[in-house]
């Protein structure tokens, strides 16, 4: 089940029609059919799919909308109603209200007021347990500087090329926030918005705090300065997260290197995996074992606990067995060492999968991404083969 809507629109106005449908396209993870010739009213069997939004004209008759209404839950008794008007008078805007629709957009329809009045319908159905809310991955270095905000945002880069799939990259490395440079985004807002006015948290103004990376691909930028992350607490997080993963399929979070604090633990006790990136080095492996010890002090489970080894080099000093041995824990994904294509990718502010998407490691961010969404990490091949294409 994914968090997709389905949306129908049924105008008269044909010119209307199309512009709607065009701006509704453009909102991640909607499926918008057209209806005509009343076929809504002729009920369920006319149209192929449940429709979770119905767009309706308004014949400024209230009394003959009512029945239009009635006929159409009828066959569609779920759906959430939008009549799209461009008369203003409150007193109709009330008695059409009155018939019970959820929305009424006046002509031209603005798109903000469409985008979120169509994602609190996302939200209320995801609260029902109607839809599906979307998955968390984490990612946190063992040790600075590893690779945790490369892998992040390919990762959601990835995720986000699949048909009809919504990623949210959520920037909690806060005291460093990379990410955004890897995106080559200016962000006008961040996490720290959100937080400072708390009390308005709701679908839409989480979507209105969101930076636009790519076309499926939002981004929730760090705060611009350290000193704002001190008011960023647990419970903030958990919210941001938990409204975040009903409006998205996916959600990847990119967390400070290290270190575990407040927010960090809401992001990996929301998570079905957290990463924990390391290289084949001694200071890595110690810290990596450090931090799964910590981890299992705050009572995170260690089946979601992965190690995944960064900047891999085939017949290094340091043995994959021997990492494994003094971590207790399989090394569930290798990616290959590859200096060159990274730094380019990154200080051209494009992920690698975009800028060079044939490189090797493009190719094994990609397979990685898939890996997730198939949930078979843990099987025998981890990215990368070695002799005679065995895999390693
Ligand atoms: N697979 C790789 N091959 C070669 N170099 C890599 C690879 N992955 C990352 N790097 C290099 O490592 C650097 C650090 O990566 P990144 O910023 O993702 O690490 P981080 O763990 O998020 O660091 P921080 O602790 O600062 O948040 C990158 O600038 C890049 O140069
Ligand atoms: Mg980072």
């Amino acid at each position: 089940m994914a968090n997709k809507l389905n949306i129908a629109v049924e105008l008269a106005d044909s010119h209307l029609a199309t512009d709607l449908i065009k701006t509704l396209g453009a909102i991640p993870n909607v499926e918008v059919v057209q209806w005509f010739d009343s076929m809504g009213e002729k009920g369920a069997l006319a149209v192929k799919d449940a429709q979770q939004i119905i767009f309706i004209d308004d014949n400024q008759d209230s009394k003959q909308l009512s029945t239009r209404l009635a006929l159409l839950r009828e066959s569609f008794p779920e759906a959430a109603y939008f009549v799209v008007a461009s008369d203003q008078r409150p007193q109709h805007i009330i008695e059409v209200m009155k018939i019970g629709v959820a929305e009424y957009l006046v002509t031209p329809i603005d798109t903000k007021v469409l985008h979120n009045a169509v994602e609190d319908i996302r939200v209320k159905l995801a609260n029902a347990g109607k839809i599906a809310c979307g998955s968390v991955y984490s990612f946190i270095s063992s040790k600075g500087g590893l690779g945790s905000s490369v892998i992040a945002v390919n990762t959601a880069y990835s995720l986000s090329q699949k048909k009809a799939t919504s990623v949210a990259l959520l920037d909690l490395s806060l005291q460093s926030g990379d990410a955004s440079v890897m995106l080559d985004v200016l962000p006008e807002t961040s996490i720290s918005d959100l937080v400072k006015n708390f009390h308005r948290m709701d679908a839409s103004f989480l979507s209105a705090a969101m930076t636009k990376a790519f076309n499926q691909l939002d981004f929730l930028a760090a705060p611009a300065s350290p000193n704002d992350c001190q008011e960023i607490n647990g419970e903030h997080i958990s919210a941001i997260i938990e409204l975040g993963k009903k409006l998205y399929d996916h959600l990847v979070i990119d967390c400070t290197s290290m270190q575990i604090n407040e927010g960090s633990l809401e992001a990996f006790d929301a998570s079905e995996k957290i990463f924990v990136v390391i290289d084949l080095s001694v200071p890595a492996i110690r810290n990596a074992a450090r931090l799964c010890e910590l981890l299992e002090k705050h009572q995170v489970p260690s089946d979601k606990v992965e190690i995944i080894a960064n900047r891999f080099i085939k017949g290094g000093t340091l043995s994959l067995a021997e990492v494994e041995k003094t971590l207790e824990k399989r090394v569930a994904w290798l990616f290959p060492n590859d200096f060159k294509s990274v730094i380019s990718s990154i200080n051209k502010g494009v992920p690698l999968l975009k800028f060079s998407p044939g490189c090797p490691l493009a190719k094994n961010l990609s397979s990685f991404a898939e890996t997730l969404t198939k949930q078979n990490l843990n099987e025998k091949f981890r990215g990368i083969r070695g002799t005679f294409g065995r895999a390693i």
